[in-house]
């Protein structure tokens, strides 16, 4: 992987001329707001983010504002967006920098990672677009390119090929211009560049990009190899409903699965949910509606859910402690839950 000459310069001018300059976090680059884009950025794309991040802005236009949110809050803002670590950890992070750092961002990628949730690539991204720090990004999109620019041989997930790429993507970060090099990096990725149909014909570095000289530049980044498919699990949700149409929430644990979010109670795929619900909630079930069952799949698993509507007797007991909380339905709808608990609600609401 021998570097060439005037990579920065070539994807500098693409950039002026097509690269994106408007998206909302590209205006008033302050630490914390290209912070948060970047983390709602991640696994999510460019139009999904966008009015998150508009609401996100309006109900926390300051590092202080989220400090000083409720995780609930926090969490709703969040409630569709997925991989619920990224709020939890921003929102850990917002608490840090204001107890510990003054609310001012840290100026060293290093000082940037010590935060929860910011890694090596993102905290580049941060430093380089809103101070313009010359720290050098290599994310999902950067990996791409530059995998295909030097059609790199192996998986750069693989330690050592990452090592090399870290050492290509700093070599080329140039010393002026640092915010625009990274979001062009990114653009280029994200508008050329693309996982399949490349549009190499408009590329600012179509005539030294190696993978071009091949049959197929798709076939780089080389692919993982195989792993065995994913394991699947199943589980039945559960729409409790009392005599005043309330529903019955339950707080998860922070860790695992839909951390910290309000979710509804679980039980086993082979369990009886009358005889479950009757003895967990020592109560009687006095009427069961069965669900669409539909299947929700995690980056590590498939879950099959099966959901029933169970109408409650009386279930005073179970409102000791904060766990479970009734809701009438539209309230439980404005709490953070997870986007299949969501659907699940809405159709039993239906
Ligand atoms: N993906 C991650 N960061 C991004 C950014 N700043 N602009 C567009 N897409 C991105």
């Amino acid at each position: 992987m021998t570097p060439v000459e005037n990579f920065a310069p070539r994807v500098l001018a693409w950039f002026d001329e097509h690269g994106r300059k408007s998206l909302p976090w590209q205006v008033d680059k302050t630490p914390y707001r290209v912070w948060i884009s970047e983390i709602m950025l991640q696994q999510t794309q460019v139009t999904t983010v966008i009015p998150y991040y508009h609401a996100f802005m309006a109900s926390f236009p300051t590092v202080e504002a989220l400090a000083n949110a409720d995780q609930d809050e926090v969490l709703a803002h969040w409630s569709g967006l997925g991989y619920y670590a990224r709020a939890r950890n921003m929102h850990k992070a917002a608490k840090r920098l204001v107890d510990e750092y003054d609310c001012v961002f840290p100026l060293s990628v290093e000082g940037v990672c010590e935060l929860p949730g910011i890694g090596r690539s993102t905290a580049a991204a941060i430093l380089s677009i809103s101070r313009g720090v010359q720290a050098a990004i290599l994310d999902g999109n950067v990996k791409r390119v530059l995998a295909r620019f030097h059609a790199v041989s192996t998986w750069p997930g693989e330690k050592k090929t990452e090592n090399a790429m870290w050492e290509l993507a700093e070599h080329y970060m140039p010393s002026e211009r640092c915010g625009d090099y990274t979001q062009a990096m990114m653009d280029l990725g994200a508008t050329l560049c693309t996982r399949s149909k490349p549009q190499c014909l408009l590329c600012p570095l179509q005539t030294d990009c190696q993978a071009r000289l091949t049959q197929d530049p798709t076939q780089f980044p080389i692919r993982k190899p195989k792993k065995a498919a994913k394991p699947e699990k199943s589980l039945q949700l559960l729409v409790l409903t009392n005599a005043s149409g309330q529903f019955l929430l339950e707080k998860r644990p922070q860790t695992g699965i839909w951390g910290g979010l309000w979710s509804l109670p679980e039980v086993a795929s082979d369990e009886s949910v009358v005889l479950h619900c009757e003895q967990r909630f020592a109560t009687q079930v006095t009427e069961v509606i069965p669900l669409s069952s539909f299947r929700h799949t995690f980056s590590h698993y498939h879950l099959d859910i099966s959901p029933s509507q169970l109408h409650l007797a009386d279930i005073s007991l179970i409102l000791e402690g904060d766990k479970y909380q009734w809701f009438d339905s539209q309230e439980a709808l404005a709490q953070g839950l997870p986007a299949p608990v969501r659907t699940i609600l809405m159709q039993a609401i239906a």
